[in-house]
């Protein structure tokens, strides 16, 4: 399976955000402040024609010493799961990153996509937190040099 990585624009995100991580809102109530700033980079999944993933990266240190990128919105079709989707979405972030004068990326990880984000080399770095919508949660960080 081919799978293509491109950058998009946010409004291809809203439908698999609304389906895979918010499926009580509206594809319209999906888009929030930090998707249109600059230094933010939305991408696109496809295989063939069809958007099967996207991941969104927000410039936000999470120390304050070093420029690092928060990635948000992470979602694969379930269809598509397990098949290299997730990984290509974040080595294209990894570059986007790297290219943009950062040193790691972070992320409020579901305790249920732990493993996915371990394999993809990202480390625990936080206790375990519930977010009152999503669930059970860590922060998890890969720095990327
Ligand atoms: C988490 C998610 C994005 C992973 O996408 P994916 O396309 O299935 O991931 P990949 O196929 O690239 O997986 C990469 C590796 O992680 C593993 N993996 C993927 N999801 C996993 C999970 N939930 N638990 C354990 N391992 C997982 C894969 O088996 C693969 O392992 P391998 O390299 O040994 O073959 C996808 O399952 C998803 O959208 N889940 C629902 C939404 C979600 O939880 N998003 C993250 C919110 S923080």
């Amino acid at each position: 399976m081919s799978i293509r990585v491109v950058r998009v624009a946010v409004e291809r995100t809203l439908a698999l955000r609304q389906a895979v991580l918010r499926p009580l809102l509206r594809p319209e109530n999906l888009l929030h402040p930090w998707d249109s700033l600059p230094t933010t980079a939305h991408f696109g999944a496809f295989v063939e024609n069809e958007l099967v993933g996207v991941a969104t990266f927000v410039e936000s240190s999470r120390t304050g010493s070093v420029r690092e990128w928060r990635l948000r919105g992470m979602a694969a079709a379930p269809e598509f799961r397990g098949r290299g989707i997730g990984r290509a979405l974040i080595d294209a972030g990894r570059a986007f990153v790297a290219g943009s004068g950062g040193s790691a990326i972070w992320c409020h990880g579901r305790e249920s996509a732990r493993q996915f984000y371990e394999k993809l080399g990202f480390v625990v770095c936080s206790d375990r937190f519930e977010d009152p919508v999503s669930g059970l949660h860590f922060v998890m960080e890969s720095t990327l040099f």
